[in-house]
Order: C-alpha cells, then sequence, then structure tokens
C-alpha cells in the first residue's frame, strides 16, 4: 500500500530527540505532515525542530516535557492544538530500558520508574490526545510497546510488564474509541539499532540477540518507521486494536 496522505496532517510525537522518534519526525516533514515533537531532553528536540524547519520547511512546534508528568503530557497536547487547530495522529514513542536484572534483583524504584514512564506517559497522552480526537470525526494513535510487550523479556521485567501494559491500555482505547473513529494500534520491535541500546549491555551480546530472529540480524531504525508509518496511514483505516511485531519473524518461532 502506497503511503501518500501525510501531506498537511497534524502529528504529534512524544520521544523526538533521539532514534524511532527523531526519524519519524525526519521522515513524516518528507511528506508534508506538521508536528508537534516533545521530548525530555529539551535540547534534542529542539534541534530536531531546527533542523526540520531548515531542511525541509517543515511547520513544527517543540515542547520539553517528561511524559511521566500528566500536567506537562496535558499542556503539550493543548499546545499542539493551539498550533494547528487539531490533532490527527499521536505516536507515544517515549520510553526508557532501565537496567538490565534478574528478576530476583528487581526494586520497587525499578518498578515505579518504567511504570512511570512507559505506561503512564503512555496512558497521560492518550487520555489527552483522545479527548482532542473526540471533538474531531476521529484520529489515529500508535504507541510504541515492544516484542517485550508480547514476550517474556529475559533481565529486562519491569521493561517487559511495563510495555504489556501499553498493549493493554492500546487494545481497552481501541474497543472504548472505535466508535468514534478513533484507531489505536501498538508497534512492537525487536532490539533495533537506536541510542537506546547503543549504550546498553544488549551491546555486548549482539550476536547471541540477533541469531536469535530468524534474519540473524537486530532491526535498523529505518525498517521501524517503515512499519510505523503504515499503521498509523490514514489508508489503513480499518486496523484497529493491534500490538504488531516488527521482528524479522522472531514471534513466529
Ligand atoms: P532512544 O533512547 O533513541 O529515544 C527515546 C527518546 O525518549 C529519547 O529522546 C529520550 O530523551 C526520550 N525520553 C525518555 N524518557 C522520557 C520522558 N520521561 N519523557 C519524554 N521523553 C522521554 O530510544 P528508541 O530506541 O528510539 O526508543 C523509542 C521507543 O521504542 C521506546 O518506547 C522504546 O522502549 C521502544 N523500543 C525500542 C527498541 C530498540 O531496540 N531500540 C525495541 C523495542 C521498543
Amino acid at each position: 500500500m502506497a503511503v501518500t496522505s501525510f501531506n498537511d496532517r497534524v502529528v504529534l510525537i512524544t520521544g523526538a530527540a533521539s532514534g524511532f522518534g527523531k526519524l519519524l519526525a525526519e521522515s513524516l516533514a518528507d511528506m508534508g505532515a506538521k508536528l508537534a515533537l516533545a521530548d525530555l531532553n529539551e535540547a534534542g528536540v529542539a534541534a530536531v525542530a531546527d533542523q526540520l524547519v531548515s531542511s525541509k520547511q517543515c511547520e513544527v512546534i517543540y515542547q520539553a516535557c517528561d511524559v511521566s508528568k500528566e500536567v506537562q503530557v496535558e499542556a503539550f497536547v493543548s499546545a499542539a492544538v493551539s498550533q494547528f487547530g487539531r490533532l490527527d495522529i499521536a505516536v507515544n514513542n517515549a520510553g526508557i530500558s532501565g537496567d538490565m536484572k534478574s528478576l530476583i534483583d528487581v526494586t520497587e524504584a525499578d518498578m515505579d520508574l518504567n511504570f512511570a514512564v512507559n505506561a503512564k506517559g503512555v496512558l497521560f497522552g492518550m487520555k489527552y490526545q483522545i479527548r482532542q480526537m473526540l471533538q474531531q470525526e476521529g484520529g489515529v494513535i500508535l504507541n510504541v510497546a515492544s516484542m517485550a510487550g508480547i514476550n517474556g523479556a529475559p533481565r529486562l521485567a519491569p521493561y517487559c510488564a511495563a510495555k504489556h501494559a501499553v498493549v493493554g491500555l492500546t487494545k481497552t482505547a481501541a474497543v472504548e474509541y472505535g466508535r468514534n473513529n478513533i484507531r489505536c494500534n501498538a508497534v512492537c520491535p525487536y532490539f533495533s539499532h537506536t541510542p537506546m541500546i547503543a549504550d546498553s549491555p544488549i551491546m555486548q551480546r549482539e550476536e547471541l540477540f540477533a541469531q536469535a530472529s530468524p534474519m540473524k540480524r537486530l532491526g535498523e531504525a529505518h525498517e521501524i518507521v517503515q512499519a510505523m508509518l503504515m499503521l498509523m496511514a490514514p489508508e489503513n483505516s480499518y486496523l484497529n486494536g493491534q500490538a504488531i511485531a516488527v521482528d524479522g519473524g522472531k514471534s513466529s518461532f
């Protein structure tokens, strides 16, 4: 399916300073979308926005936003709507992996941090995005979960639990708001080369993780972004409530 109709669509992206979020913003700018970008890293998201304005003449706003803080998420969604008058697509992408450790060593603080950012951050985003979309003729939400939202993830128990929560929130929103023409799906990537994993212990065992995939390699950010674009595409108007693995076939084992 050709993805052609992001032109003039208003797209909100969290975690847009780096990795998938940054590359998605660049791809959407090439396709004529209007962008509202947020990240905890204010300098990083400002640099992305400046580059999109200067090199692609993109209409873009950016805001520092910690997605684990409801008041900041509300303010960001509000700023996007104030700027553009509507919100067509929202991508709840911001996330952290947390430290890798065995389940028996996980602390309450590990769980709290992972749930604050990865699960509550998505819930807060959806809450205000859906409120806006209910006032329009609908909208599209894409949550960035993980293969850890579908399967177990050794030494990543808090992340795995929080990403399962993202899939649950996604399916619940799809069921509650499908009648309002609001579609909500989740993308579930396998390990992919982004700054999130570049400095993590995952890269010390890259070959092991690569061999676990039928394609014998990790994903590349542009491959995940292609799948995100497909899931977000207005043409994909009956795809709702799905958690789609983008994993080189790993989940087919
Ligand atoms: P990344 O680290 O390159 O980008 C994540 C962005 O989120 C960063 O710019 C960071 O500043 C921002 N962020 C972190 N905490 C935040 C907060 N509290 N509020 C706002 N922004 C915050 O990582 P990547 O890989 O691009 O990750 C994007 C999403 O993809 C995450 O949700 C991650 O869990 C998910 N994912 C990544 C995989 C991978 O192998 N790279 C695999 C599966 C899922």
